[in-house]
């Protein structure tokens, strides 16, 4: 049985992950956060005190990690047994997930994990890459952005109501890095799929969001 997969990639803040977890209940199909997974992968490596530069160590601990995902109306994760949730979010995590997501063989381990996120009814899944390199298969691909400064006011607006205190311009400065080293690398960069739905949310609202990414989703999945 084919299952059908909803791909949302697009640089960081651009609301891909709200958007892509209110699909998912929509639907009732599984949700993919493939952020989480290279997030993840930081976290570990930050608790092992390993550094970024070395890859043997950064191998091992991708291929032994043991990841457990739940998402009701948030999305949790433990990493080996332990809950990592509250960690996921935070901007140094974020940093060193995108440097260690420009190792092909990195990429390469964390592939089947992604691809483990297929089963019935569907699927969601965000990044950078889904359409691109994980899921060239999917029926529906969007590209969703907005521009800097939108993304970095959303960000920042996002961590001071977590309690993180933050400064504007060095949120801006980072997702500007981020999201440079993300389309510059060699493998899997950002990029938008050639068969991908162009979506700019500067202006819009979550809600006018989520009905246009729906009204590309084809009936038969939307009928409940
Ligand atoms: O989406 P999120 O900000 O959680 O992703 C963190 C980092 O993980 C990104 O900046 C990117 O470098 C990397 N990533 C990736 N491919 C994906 C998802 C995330 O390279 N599919």
């Amino acid at each position: 049985m084919s299952v059908p997969v909803l791909t949302i990639d697009g640089p960081s803040g651009a609301g891909k992950g709200t958007v892509s977890r209110l699909i998912a209940k929509k639907l009732g199909w599984n949700y993919l956060d493939s952020g989480s997974i290279y997030r993840s992968l930081a976290i570990a490596l930050l608790e092992n005190n390993t550094d970024a530069s070395d890859v043997d160590e950064i191998l091992n601990i991708a291929r032994i990690m043991e990841l457990s995902f739940e998402c009701n109306d948030e999305l949790s994760v433990k990493l080996n047994g332990v809950d990592i949730t509250s960690k996921l979010g935070m901007e140094s995590t974020g940093n060193v997930a995108s440097i260690i997501a420009a190792i092909p063989e990195v990429r390469q381990i964390l592939f089947q994990k992604q691809k483990d996120f297929k089963n019935p009814p569907g699927l969601v899944a965000d990044g950078r890459d889904m359409g691109t390199v994980v899921f060239p298969e999917a029926e529906i691909k969007v590209f969703l952005t907005a521009s800097a400064a939108e993304r970095a006011s959303r960000r920042y607006k996002q961590l001071m109501e977590k309690g993180i205190d933050v400064n504007i311009q060095q949120i801006t400065r980072e997702i500007e890095e981020r999201d440079c080293r993300d389309k510059a690398r060699k493998t899997a960069p950002l990029a938008q799929a050639d068969d991908a739905v162009f979506i700019d949310s500067s202006s819009m609202t979550i809600e006018n969001v989520i009905d246009q990414v729906l009204s590309l989703v084809p009936q038969q999945y939307r009928a409940i």
